[in-house]
């Protein structure tokens, strides 16, 4: 598939990477549909992207609440008439150790309900619904031409400590790429995941500098990566049509 082609929906559009692959899509010609919650960040991204070649339409959405992605889904789809591709980008974390006790106090405190649900919900159950929301379309259309979802997980789909919530919605997102390519294949979906290491966004950009430092230790090519280099990663999985249920680490070699 082309860039120039595509009529797709990307979540978190607001802020970070979202933000980024919003106007880079729309750079090179693509319909963009950018959802987020943070109005504000939506209203600036609008107003950045004017001039670009592409068009891109911004729509308040919670990922995590059915009624509102089949509403924004619904009016994209009407806006661009049609679409063919979603970035399932919008994440949130909320670090903790499942049970953690303190050395001075002994007392027990763990990860809370509240916290490992609101993960799942934003990072695991969000894809599940845009997915779902666009090849439902795309199939009951007889939609033509092919299609695209990306989903950004990261590599804490192996297992980092800390976050037992975000770790197990980013691998079950890889596991449901899988799923989801298997099953979609025969509608001309292709489905991929691109599993980030430490990338420079707003997340990074509140750390302090020795820990950063002390971060990139573990990480070959001794930097952050750029949202750029991951874009690159969503350009090839758009455009390589023979690419689907796959994932692609882009991480600096953090995971070798
Ligand atoms: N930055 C990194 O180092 C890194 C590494 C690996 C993976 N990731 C993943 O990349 C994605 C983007 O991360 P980022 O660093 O750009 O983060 P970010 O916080 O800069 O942007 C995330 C965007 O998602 C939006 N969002 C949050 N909850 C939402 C919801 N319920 N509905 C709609 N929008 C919602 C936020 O408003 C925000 O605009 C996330 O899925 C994250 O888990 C990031």
């Amino acid at each position: 598939m082309k860039l120039e082609d595509m009529k797709i929906v990307v979540t978190g559009g607001a802020s970070g990477m979202g933000r980024h692959f919003s106007l880079a899509l729309a750079g090179a010609g693509a319909s963009v549909a950018a959802c987020d919650m943070n109005q504000e960040g939506l209203d600036s991204l609008a107003k950045e992207a004017e001039g670009l070649p592409g068009a891109l339409r911004t729509y308040t959405c919670n990922v995590a609440d059915e009624a509102q992605v089949e509403a924004t889904f619904d009016q994209a789809w009407k806006d661009l008439d049609g679409l063919n591709g979603v970035v399932n980008n919008a994440g949130i974390f909320r670090d903790g150790l499942l049970v953690k006790k303190d050395k001075t106090t002994g007392q027990v405190k763990s990860m809370s309900l509240k916290n490992w649900q609101a993960v799942i919900d934003v990072d695991l159950t969000g894809p599940f619904l845009c997915t779902r929301a666009l090849a439902s379309r795309m199939v009951d259309a007889d939609a033509k031409g092919g299609g695209v979802v990306v989903n950004i997980a990261s590599i804490s789909r192996h297992g980092n400590m800390g976050q037992g919530n975000y770790s197990a919605a980013k691998a079950g997102l890889h596991a449901d790429t899988v799923v989801w390519a298997k099953e979609l294949a025969r509608y001309g979906i292709r489905v991929a995941t691109i599993a980030p290491g430490f990338i420079d966004t707003p997340i990074l950009q509140g750390m302090r500098e020795d820990a950063l430092q002390m971060m990139l230790k573990g990480v070959p090519l001794r930097r952050v990566g750029q949202p750029a280099e991951i874009f690159a990663g969503i350009k090839f999985i758009i455009e390589c049509d023979y690419f689907t249920g796959r994932c692609l680490d882009i991480d600096g070699g953090l995971r070798l």
